[in-house]
């Protein structure tokens, strides 16, 4: 039997592939523009299972999926039996027998794992507490486009060590660039993550401060403070000071450097208007790129080889 191709995390994907992906991205994000047909997953159904609120991501499934030929079912864990009681591994069952790939939004991400044990069909982590491998897919995409390589860049993670912290450190070991993290001692990456990425020789480093991350780097990126299902939020907003990205921090950066943010952004907050509306800015084509990198994913995963 063919092994499923589930997408949870960029630690467990051959760098091979995730390079594979990144190509047919590109390739297919130029087919659309030029109104080539793509329809790489004719008559496919992906269900989409939101725990948490979702502009990008179920958009660009949605849309992608649409693009590709197939098309996705739009469900709120609430409106699933799920949402009642039923266990995830029954959940698992019944969509194996209906559709041919589930994306799933969770709060946790020991419940995207059990939905891949239970499931006879690939399952795409569509962002969890632990990791957005997806918007990872969109990020190394939007790097390439604007400067040309992903390999051996220097990108500075600013804040929080969060869920998209953590694909980054991934991301960094499985298409070989350095990842400078400055993030306050309270909110480390995981020590799982930093162990992994030492492990595999990856470039990391991890500091307090912003200004030593920022130094020479071509890509400085952020995201929000409080995360969706942080608790603990006045005191996450109390840390953030230093760490805002602005126009001082990005002179730290490489003159050309480009400011990403998975959005949604907070101005004032994690980054100034300044930066994230100025000219260094890519935001809009990284959130663009959602729906290209999505569209590989799910070719890997539901379609033939990429
Ligand atoms: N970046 C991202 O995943 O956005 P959404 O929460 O809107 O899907
Ligand atoms: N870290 C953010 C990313 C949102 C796309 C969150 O988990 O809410």
């Amino acid at each position: 039997m063919t092994k499923i191709k589930h997408f949870l995390d960029l630690k467990d994907i051959d760098a091979t592939d995730l390079r594979l992906m990144i190509d047919s991205a590109r390739e297919m994000k130029a087919a659309q523009k030029q109104g080539r047909p793509h329809a790489m997953l004719n008559n496919k159904k992906l269900a989409m299972i939101f725990e948490k609120s979702s502009t990008r991501t179920r958009v660009s499934f949605e849309s992608g999926m649409f693009e590709l030929g197939g098309h996705a079912l739009n469900l709120s864990a609430n409106d699933l039996q799920l949402g009642r009681g039923e266990s995830i591994a029954d959940t698992a069952r019944v969509l194996s027998r209906m559709v041919d790939g589930i994306m799933m939004r969770a709060n946790s991400h020991d419940s995207l794992t059990e939905l891949a044990q239970y499931a006879d069909i690939p399952i795409i982590n569509g962002l969890t507490d632990q990791c957005h491998p997806c918007q990872l897919m969109a990020d190394i995409l939007t790097i390439e486009e604007h400067l040309g390589r992903s390999k051996d860049i220097t990108v500075a993670w600013i804040g929080d060590g969060n869920n998209v912290a953590h694909s980054f450190i991934t991301a960094a070991v499985k298409f070989d660039f350095t990842l400078n993290l400055a993030c306050p001692a309270e909110l480390s990456p995981s020590d799982d993550y930093m162990h992994w990425a030492a492990s595999e020789n990856g470039r990391i480093t991890l500091t307090t401060n912003p200004e030593e991350a920022a130094q020479n780097a071509d890509v400085v990126v952020t995201d929000t403070w409080v995360s969706m299902g942080d608790t603990d939020a006045e005191e996450r907003m109390g840390l953030r000071t230093p760490y805002q990205v602005n126009e001082t921090l990005m002179a730290h950066a490489q003159n050309n450097a480009i400011f990403m943010h998975c959005l949604p952004a907070h101005r004032e907050e994690e980054v100034t208007t300044a930066v994230i509306d100025g000219p260094q800015s890519v935001i809009w084509d990284e959130a663009e790129n959602r729906l290209h990198a999505q569209k590989a994913v799910m070719e890997w995963c539901m379609g033939g080889e990429v």
